[in-house]
């Protein structure tokens, strides 16, 4: 028996950093059936509420995140899709974890100790702005994971931190209550686990530097014409490895593909040239999205239903999980 789970934080419409490196392994793996029993992919709205303080922005937000992963090809059929607000059994779980972990653990997890960076560089409270929701958000991440005796979570780089922390947590009580929880293991797509920005920085909604998953063929278009590329004259062979553009290629290209496009550059083809066939490419296969996105979107109440069965069986598994902890920990 083996379970594979991930969640997405919704903050707005994801990039293609979101994709490559979360929906499209995690959407893969969920085709594979050989791969693992259980497939739980949801959407961990509460983890939101550390940022959002608007409800029609958090609604939005949340719709926005389950449209994605319907229209980039999740199977309700297949994988228990839910939105964690709609499994109460997560956050009592979450308590009982947080009695269990050192605060000295989340004091040094990766998003507090950078917010505390910012206020000290600003000269402010260390603490100034930061809520207990943000600080404990690795203790209800673990929650998200432990509570489904996930063996497998797909992400990117950025949440390695967090699966740590999880198997840190899980490895704790089972020293003191005996095996009853399962260590997880992160899976990163090595190649796409922290895609590059238009900036070089790595893509995040926060930096303003994204390639958006449903930008439209314009849209696209333009930002694909916005990659900085070298003065190289047009005729003159370009080097593939120093070049943004063409890890954007290598991303999106299958091999034999990306050979071909390497030995392009290599030989000497336009930056302008070689930015029409990345445009081609990717557009290729995110044109399918962009139109399911905007079908999937439009239908609220399609949306609502999916969640609602994926919330009715998600809290079957959940109910019987809890029960067998409290019955570890607390007898009951
Ligand atoms: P953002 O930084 O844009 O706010 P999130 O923190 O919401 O992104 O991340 C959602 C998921 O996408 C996570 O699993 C994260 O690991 C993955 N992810 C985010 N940015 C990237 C990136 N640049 N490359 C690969 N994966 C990413
Ligand atoms: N922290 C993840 C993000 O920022 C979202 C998340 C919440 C998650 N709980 C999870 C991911 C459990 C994997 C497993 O996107």
């Amino acid at each position: 028996m083996s379970n594979v789970l991930t969640g997405i934080k919704p903050t707005g419409l994801p990039h293609i950093g979101n994709y490559l490196g979360a929906i499209k392994p995690a959407i893969d793996l969920s085709k594979n059936g050989s791969v693992a029993d259980e497939f739980f992919y949801f959407i961990a709205d509460y983890h939101s509420l550390t940022g959002i303080k608007s409800r029609d922005t958090f609604q939005e937000v949340v719709y926005q995140v389950a449209a994605t992963w319907l229209a980039c090809g999740l199977d309700p059929k297949r994988v228990v899709f839910y939105k964690q607000s709609d499994i109460p059994e997560i956050f009592e779980l979450a308590w009982i974890l947080s009695c269990h972990i050192p605060k000295g653990d989340l004091n040094r997890a990766h998003a507090y100790k950078a917010a505390v960076t910012e206020n000290s560089e600003k000269g402010k409270d260390l603490d100034s702005g930061i809520n207990m929701g943000l600080y404990s958000y690795p203790v209800l991440m673990a929650a998200d994971i432990l509570l489904f005796d996930t063996n497998i979570v797909p992400v990117g780089q950025d949440q390695v931190q967090h699966v740590e922390i999880t198997r840190s947590i899980a490895q704790r009580i089972n020293q003191s209550y005996g095996d009853i929880l399962v260590l997880p293991q992160e899976m990163i797509r090595k190649e796409a686990g922290a895609v590059v920005g238009l900036d070089g920085r790595k893509m995040s909604k926060s930096y303003n530097n994204s390639i958006p998953l449903f930008e439209s063929e314009k849209g696209l278009k333009k930002l694909v014409n916005r990659i900085t590329t070298d003065s190289t004259p047009p005729e003159a062979p370009k080097n593939p490895d120093s070049s943004l553009l063409y890890s954007y290629y290598s991303l999106f290209a299958t091999p034999p593909d990306l050979a071909c496009f390497r030995d392009q550059l290599l030989k000497g083809i336009s930056w302008g040239e070689a930015k029409a066939q990345l445009f081609e490419l990717i557009n290729g296969e995110l044109k399918i999205y962009r139109d399911n996105y905007s079908k999937i979107i439009a239908d609220k109440s399609f949306i609502d239903s999916c969640l609602r069965d994926g919330a009715l069986k998600a809290r079957e598994i959940a109910d019987k999980r809890l029960k067998k902890i409290r019955a570890a920990i607390i007898g009951g």
